[in-house]
């Protein structure tokens, strides 16, 4: 028996097996006007084309909590209740095909604003739908970003409210499972790293003020978020700097303190909070983070990053690295990849009847 086609079960969620999507930005929805921030038919058709090819579980991309939480003006988000109606329509038709509905939960902070990447991914301002973009420190991400504004304590509490009324209206959408979003050198890891976070209060510079802002961010959205229904949160394990960064061994201290506030799973990735930083990448190169936290701390994990092969994938879980696998470009390529592998590794996977004939 195929370990990537064995069921998973967390809290009172079985999820029918560990090929999984990781959330990828579409940056396709209205900038401006009612439907803002709302999922549309590219979301619909992007998200039902891999359901139907057996993922276990799909992460919708990064979804603000507020609007200047995006990452981009064409960001998808979930401060309104038009966005949650839009989005029903999504997890209705994955629950379907048996698929998990999951949604990250993000805030982009000092790396807002920003246009589309196939445009160039520069900055943009109020002339091109963007604003002035917020941080735990006024320290910009590079020299082509802004100088961030700042965060008060009160507009700290402010966001941190956000999460939950966002966790609120995800479940009101259907969703399954949350997955904060504490990587890639958004906001909730720029309070992480002291690289990114100055501050001389409460949510600043030493390990126990840094991690503050996430541990509220996760018991706020704990506290809304239903006890039969499992909680992800999103790390980046290293930001690659040799020194001064958040490290591998601040990741396993982390994983702890999460577990105990009430998250299920770590995602690990790594990365995004410094900029011009050397990462080696290659296959399957960030699992053995995912490997050491779930040795470690005794946290549940998905590994992600370059897991394109079957056996791969495969020896990954069979060799206890993580419970499950992430993958990101090869399910762009391959949207029925889950189906492909099952027949390769011999595991059941969920067939649409439309599609019998194909099996
Ligand atoms: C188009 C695209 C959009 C992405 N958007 C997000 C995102 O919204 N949130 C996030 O945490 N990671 C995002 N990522 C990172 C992926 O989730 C994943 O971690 C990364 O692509 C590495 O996995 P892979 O090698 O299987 O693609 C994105 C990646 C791609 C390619």
């Amino acid at each position: 028996m195929s370990a990537l086609f064995e069921p998973y079960r967390l809290r009172e969620l079985t999820i029918p097996n560990r090929v999984w999507m990781p959330p990828m930005c579409q940056y396709s929805a209205a900038p401006e006007g009612p439907g803002t921030g709302a999922p549309g038919d590219w979301h619909f058709a992007h998200y039902a084309a891999r359901a139907t090819g057996g993922t276990g579980l799909i992460i919708v991309e990064a979804t603000a909590v507020a609007p200047e939480g995006r990452i981009s003006p064409y960001d998808l988000g979930l401060w309104n209740d038009t966005q949650v109606e839009a989005f029903r329509r999504i997890t209705g038709f994955l629950r379907t095909q048996g698929t998990v509905p999951a949604v990250q939960l993000a805030h982009a902070g000092r790396k807002a604003s920003t246009d589309r990447p196939w445009r160039g991914g520069a900055p943009v301002g109020p002339d091109a739908y963007g604003w002035q973009p917020v941080a735990p420190s006024a320290v910009p991400f590079d020299e082509k970003h802004p100088v961030p504004d700042e965060l008060t304590v009160e507009q700290i509490r402010a966001v941190v409210g956000q999460f939950a009324e966002a966790a609120r209206r995800a479940l009101a959408a259907g969703f399954e499972v949350v997955e904060i979003h504490g990587a890639h050198g958004y906001l909730i890891n720029e309070f992480l790293s002291p690289h990114s976070n100055r501050r001389t209060d409460a949510y600043g510079g030493s390990y126990e003020n840094r991690i503050r802002f996430a541990l509220e961010v996760v018991d706020a959205v704990r506290a809304v978020w239903p006890r039969d229904k499992p909680l992800f949160f999103r790390v980046s394990a290293t930001e690659w700097l040799e020194e001064d960064g958040w490290t591998a061994d601040d990741t396993v201290r982390l994983a702890a303190e999460l577990r105990a506030h009430g998250v299920d799973l770590l995602d690990v990735s790594t990365g995004g909070n410094a900029s011009g930083v050397r990462i080696p990448v290659g296959p399957g190169y960030q699992v053995p983070f995912a490997a050491r936290v779930r040795d470690e701390a005794g946290m549940p994990v998905a590994a992600v990053g370059l897991i394109t092969e079957p056996e791969q994938a495969e020896k990954i879980l069979a060799n206890g690295e993580a419970d499950a696998v992430l993958l990101g470009r090869e399910l762009l390529r391959t949207p029925s990849w889950a189906r492909q592998a099952a027949r390769e590794l011999g595991g059941e996977v969920h067939v649409p009847e439309q599609y019998h004939r194909s099996v």
